[in-house]
């Protein structure tokens, strides 16, 4: 079930449209009254919770629809559940409710909730919503909390969707303030992996984190992209700082790697040439992407800004 706002994309899932366990809804998770009416005709065996709204930047410039769609999206996939007595509930979640993490220190599930914007808020909101549902009425629901993801089919609104984008075309790669934040960087497949063994093996009412062990500034990340894509360093360009930017994230995966065994097995050279090839080969994908509703994100993101 997709809402196919301006990220969702069918053309996404073409790959899997023959598979016999796929069908596709377009709805909204805020609409209870359809949700509802889908859980009590499929009577689906579990609920994985990915709905959200995502980026960072347009919760700053729009905070409303991030909080409607995951707060209140969440509210009502937990009470459709909870109504049609759905035996499982994963909750998507991710390592900005902790916010910006001091070095040394990798949070564990327990590191205090610090969300910095409306986006990181609006997903410690919806954690303790989810988390609520297990100790009141005692649903089976598990929270995961992931780091970056980069791979094929990101929307480049992303970091290294944008970066990888800009570079193809030469054009300028805008880096946020010193460039010097870090950022734990997760292949999406590791996380789809994770995602599964929570949902086959996690407890009822806990939370996992799934980081990708491996931590680099923004600045290393996007000089690893020039490199690969044979493009010259004057492509950077520093851009005023993004208002609010946590510094660090960094997680410790232990209690998941205990709990299912599982480990990511992406490196990370390895995932951004994969990345990297992905979308040199679908430059059609993106130019249909970049032609629409994009531009004007990118305008009001990034105008005005050296
Ligand atoms: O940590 C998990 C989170 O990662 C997810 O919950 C979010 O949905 C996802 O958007 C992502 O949040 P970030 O804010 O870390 O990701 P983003 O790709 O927007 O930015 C990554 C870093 O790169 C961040 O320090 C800001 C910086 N940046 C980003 C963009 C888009 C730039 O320097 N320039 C840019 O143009």
């Amino acid at each position: 079930m997709d809402k196919l706002t301006y990220a969702g994309n069918l053309e996404n899932l073409q790959p899997v449209v023959d598979h016999s366990g796929y069908s596709f809804v377009q709805a909204d998770i805020c609409d209870s009254e359809t949700i509802d009416k889908l859980f009590a005709e499929e009577a689906p065996d579990a609920v994985v919770h990915f709905a959200a709204e995502s980026h960072v930047d347009r919760s700053i410039h729009s905070p409303a629809p991030v909080i409607l769609t995951n707060f209140n999206g969440t509210f009502s996939l937990l009470e459709a559940a909870r109504k049609n007595k759905i035996s499982r509930f994963v909750h998507v979640s991710t390592d900005e409710v902790y916010g910006s993490i001091d070095e040394p220190y990798d949070a564990d599930e327990n590191y205090p909730l610090r969300a910095s914007s409306p986006y990181s808020a609006s997903k410690a909101g919806s954690d303790l919503l989810a988390l609520s549902y297990y100790t009141t009425y005692k649903m089976n629901v598990s929270v995961t909390r992931a780091s970056n993801n980069y791979g094929p089919y990101q929307f480049p609104e992303k970091l290294i969707p944008l970066m990888i984008s800009n570079a193809l075309e030469d054009k300028p790669l805008p880096v946020y303030g010193d460039g010097q934040q870090v950022r734990d960087w997760l292949f999406v497949e590791d996380h789809c992996r994770a995602i599964r063994s929570v949902l086959e093996r996690g407890n009822a009412g806990e939370i996992y984190n799934i980081g990708g062990n491996c931590s680099l500034p923004n600045l290393e990340v996007i000089h690893r992209i020039l490199k690969a894509t044979g493009k010259p360093e004057s492509l950077m360009t520093r851009v005023t700082d993004r208002p609010g930017h946590d510094r660090r994230y960094a997680l410790t995966n232990e209690k998941l790697t205990k709990a299912t065994g599982w480990e990511p097995q992406m490196d990370f050279e390895r995932g951004l040439a994969t990345t990297i090839d992905w979308y040199r080969s679908n430059r059609d994908w993106m130019d249909r992407i970049k032609s629409g509703e994009y531009r004007k994100f990118y305008e009001l993101n990034y105008a005005n800004r050296s």
